[in-house]
């Protein structure tokens, strides 16, 4: 069997499989525990297609199987509960697990995730650990049976340990070098961006520390101060485990002005807007490119040829951006709509479209980069919308 595997979203019809897959997987924890008849092990179908219900289902499939699954749903409070990852025993410590979690994690991003594991399960500690989790709670479930809640949240206690960070004579040298700074006290420096970051992720052994376009990297354990510069964000093709992020950057991309409070994540399951991202990739002009910053994608441009506002005809696909609200003003979207405008010249489109609100800045960023005003119109809510056109 060769090892190249997707992760997608999973289906209710891969529920029996998935059940399957878990049965199997979890046979190793029920060896630990001395229990066959743990949750997971005893789960019957039916209760199975109801988690699909409430929850994001991933697998990962590998020649038509399904080798690893994980599922996440959001709690009331907006954190992510991620249960059930699961990797096929002959699949196992190959770094599908890590991608599982990884993939889930960019489908919510920006919150805070928690999972729960049992306390002799070293292998799955130490996978969650080194992905960043850390132990908030430990509960007796049975005798000889302690469970273990793990979170991980961005911006979680670093600023409180403010005091600790440090660095090498070298590594102020680098910093001061990398971001052109004009104090000596680089140390300080940085521990005024941490107090006042516009998000700090913790990732692996790494907190990273975004403050104003830079990005300040600091070792967990130690409080070392490893490297800082500017945001320098890779842009890639979509992959289809992307599109699990697909939800949250069509959310994103709705303008919201200032004054305005947001609306509700569940508008973006209504047609008129769900269209841009249902079943995407599976129609011609379904094209996409993601921005990565140290493991975590924040930012997606995709086009689509779809009866929405921008609709030109049958053979213009329609844009559509967004960037996690911390990251913008960074040059990341110019990055992006360049790739994606590349790609879209590479597929034979001779021209693109999109439709954006007359007061969104975005209408400057879209001048400069050839799009033409082609007409006004009123949107689904009533708002002044502009049709552009780009020629490729
Ligand atoms: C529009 C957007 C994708 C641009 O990406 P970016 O990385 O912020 O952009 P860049 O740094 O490459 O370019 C800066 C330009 O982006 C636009 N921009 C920057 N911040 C923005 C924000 N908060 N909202 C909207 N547009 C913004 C402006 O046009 C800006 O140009 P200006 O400096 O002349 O005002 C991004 O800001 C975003 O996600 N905005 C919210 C969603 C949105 O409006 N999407 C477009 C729907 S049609």
């Amino acid at each position: 069997m060769s090892f190249e595997y997707e992760i997608m979203k999973a289906a209710v019809a891969d529920a029996e499989e998935i059940l399957t897959l878990q049965y199997a997987a979890y046979q190793s924890e029920a060896e630990i525990y001395n229990n066959g008849s743990a949750q997971p092990l005893i789960q019957t179908l039916e209760e199975t297609i109801g988690e699909f219900k409430e929850c994001t289902v991933l697998k990962a499939v590998c020649d038509g199987r399904i080798i690893g699954s994980v599922r996440a749903a959001e709690q009331d409070d907006g954190s992510i509960y991620i249960g059930k990852l699961m990797v096929l025993p002959g699949c196992q410590n190959k770094g599908v697990g890590k991608r599982l979690l990884q993939t889930i994690e960019n489908r919510f991003p920006n919150k805070r995730y928690w999972l729960i594991t049992g306390h002799k399960s070293e292998k799955n500690l130490n996978l969650y650990e080194k992905h960043g989790y850390t132990r908030f709670k430990i509960e007796e479930a049975a005798p000889g049976l302690n469970l273990i809640c793990l979170e991980k949240q961005w911006g979680a206690d670093l600023p409180s340990k403010v005091d600790k960070i440090h660095t090498t004579p070298m590594g102020a040298n680098r910093i001061k070098h990398n971001l052109n700074l004009q104090t000596d006290d680089v140390v300080a420096w940085c521990k005024d961006a941490v107090k006042q970051a516009d998000i700090i992720i913790r990732q692996g052994k790494n907190w990273y520390v975004y403050k104003s376009g830079t990005v300040i990297t600091i070792n967990v354990r130690s409080y070392t101060i490893i490297t800082a510069h500017k945001i320098n964000a890779k842009v890639r093709g979509m992959h289809e485990s992307d599109y699990e992020c697909l939800p949250e950057f069509l959310y994103q991309a709705i303008f919201v002005p200032r004054s305005v409070e947001p609306p509700p994540r569940s508008i973006v399951h209504e047609p008129e807007i769900f269209v841009y991202i249902k079943d995407f990739g599976t129609q011609p002009g379904d094209l996409g490119v993601v921005a990565e910053q140290n493991g975590q994608v924040i930012g997606a441009a995709w086009t689509r040829i779809i009866p929405a506002h921008g609709y030109v005809d049958s053979e213009t696909p329609e844009l559509a951006i967004s960037i996690l609200p911390e990251f913008r003003g960074y040059g990341i979207g110019t990055k992006l709509m360049k790739k994606l405008l590349k790609v879209l010249r590479e597929n034979g489109y001779k021209q693109t479209s999109l439709s954006v609100q007359k007061d969104n800045p975005a209408v400057r960023l879209y001048q400069r980069l050839g799009y033409e005003m082609s007409g006004a119109s009123l949107d689904h809510a009533g708002h002044e919308d502009y049709l552009m056109i780009k020629r490729l």
